[in-house]
């Protein structure tokens, strides 16, 4: 990657899902440490942008590129865009019974340390270090022990999806409304994790809703995705007048 490349770039993306084609012509750029926050009204395709970028089958590519970290990101498997350093967490973290979260989240973290020449945690050192992340995120020693997700309230899904966001330190990740359904604690958890990632030079696109996590992410711009397409890009300006008029009428002052 030469300096000048940005991390994530995506040119012209289209995107079909089942017979719907739901990205028209989506174009963006990350670079290490800055945070895109996307916004856009439901079914406007924020997910599927997310889950398009991490590889996921059902979102099939027809048109436009995407590079990260100077690679064809959309010629890698889903577990090499992981490798490389992407990470997209769930609007809805899904369970997985029978998979230990410790065992799930250390095999996740050595695959990824492997990818970065560095060695393995053993079971001892992982435990140490999840257990101070997980004290950190608010989430008790015990839902390490449990099956992914199993039985886990809204809440503290999303917060096992931050607890894995800060053990893997990702280069980029995507955070799809990772403050719905969190209590306040866990709001103030995700700003301070954001900013200590971002400050160690991960990137971040994130999609929310809500104009006070906004305004606290201090986002380098803020993205209206609207008809398929990035419709406006703005800064805090931007959030502030959406959440004033909502998307019907932000989308009717642009002509869309
Ligand atoms: N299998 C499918 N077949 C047809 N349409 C689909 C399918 N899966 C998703 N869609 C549609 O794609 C559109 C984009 O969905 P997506 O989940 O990306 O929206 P979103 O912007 O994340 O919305 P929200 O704010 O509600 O999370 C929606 O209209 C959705 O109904
Ligand atoms: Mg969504």
């Amino acid at each position: 990657m030469t300096s000048t490349e940005p991390l994530l770039k995506v040119d012209a993306l289209r995107v079909d899902v089942g017979e719907r084609n739901v990205l028209k012509s989506v174009s963006l750029a990350v670079d290490p440490g800055q945070l895109l926050v996307l916004m856009g009204a439901n079914g406007s395709g924020k997910s599927t942008l997310g889950l398009t970028l991490a590889g996921h089958p059902r979102y099939r590519v027809s048109g436009g590129s995407a590079s990260f970290a100077g690679g064809d990101l959309l010629a890698m498997a889903p577990e090499e865009r992981a490798r490389a350093g992407l990470f997209v967490s769930f609007q809805a973290p899904p369970e997985i019974p029978g998979v230990k979260n410790n065992l799930f989240i250390r095999t996740a973290l050595n695959a990824v340390r492997g990818a970065r020449g560095e060695a393995p945690l053993d079971a001892f050192d992982f435990l140490e270090e999840a257990r101070a992340a997980a004290r950190h995120l608010g989430l008790p020693d015990a839902m390490l022990g449990r099956p992914v997700n199993d039985g886990f309230s809204g809440g503290e899904r999303k917060r096992n999806e931050l607890l894995q966001l800060s053990l893997l330190a990702p280069r980029l990740a995507v955070l799809d409304e990772a403050d719905s359904g969190m209590d306040v604690d866990g709001v103030r958890a995700l700003v301070a994790l954001v900013r200590d990632l971002r400050a160690a030079g991960s990137a971040f696109i994130v999609v929310s809703h809500y104009q006070q996590l906004i305004e606290s992410l201090e986002p380098d711009a803020v993205l209206r995705l609207d008809q398929g397409c990035i419709a406006e890009t703005g800064d805090l300006t931007l959030a502030a007048q959406i959440a004033r008029t909502g998307f019907v009428r932000a989308a009717a002052s642009q002509g869309a």
